[in-house]
């Protein structure tokens, strides 16, 4: 059966080359993974005043990254770093009495119109990610970073440029081999 997962889309734009990607991955690797595209769109600004009792948007966002068995993080980079919209995100996550994304399968795809394809932001997110109350178990040894990546996906949101694709691919497989790992690992530890 398909790994469930919810992809957490770093951008607020209704244009996202980084949505676009996560629906190409849904589609060619559908066989693998049950990909459910979130969007942070509408999540509140984070304040501890109401980090227990969050606003009914942030209460569906925490839910919807929770319903799943793994998450895949779509980034891009702005100013050098993660955008505020997912940092902000990330923070509603981390809090409330619980980390909700505490020791789930993870992994990460950017990508970017530049060619570094959001390498700086990815170096962040995993800095970020590090914290205890985050803490997802993420997909280590596999790092993509799409640049120039209006010159690689289509109308149709298809990637066109067969090398990234093949990468993706040996990703995609790296990352469900390491999720059967993880989860073998945690049913023997009961
Ligand atoms: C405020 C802002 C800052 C940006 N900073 C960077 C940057 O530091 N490095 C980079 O490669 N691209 C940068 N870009 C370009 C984005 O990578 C590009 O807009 C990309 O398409 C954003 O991802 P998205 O299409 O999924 O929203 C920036 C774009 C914006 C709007």
């Amino acid at each position: 059966m398909a790994i469930r997962v919810k992809a957490i889309i770093g951008s607020t734009s209704s244009t996202s080359y980084n949505r676009r990607l996560v629906n190409f991955m849904k589609k060619r690797y559908a066989d693998k993974l049950d990909i459910t595209p979130v969007s942070i769109n509408g999540v509140d600004m984070f304040s501890v005043d109401t980090e227990n009792n969050p606003p009914a948007a942030v209460k569906a966002f925490k839910d919807d990254v929770k319903d799943s068995d793994a998450v895949l993080f779509a980034v891009p980079e702005y100013n050098f770093s993660i955008p505020g919209a997912m940092k902000n995100a990330l923070d509603w996550l981390s809090r409330g009495g619980e980390a909700t994304l505490r020791d789930k399968p993870a992994f990460i795809v950017g990508s970017s119109m530049g060619v570094f394809g959001s390498v700086r932001a990815q170096i962040h997110l995993r800095e970020i990610l590090s914290n205890p109350g985050l803490s997802p178990l993420i997909l280590p040894n596999n790092e993509v970073y799409i640049g120039s990546i209006h010159n690689k996906i289509d109308d149709n949101d298809e990637l066109t440029d067969e090398p990234t694709i093949a990468f993706l691919d040996s990703v995609v497989d790296n990352f469900v081999d390491f999720y059967e790992r993880m989860t073998e690992m945690h049913s023997k530890k009961g």
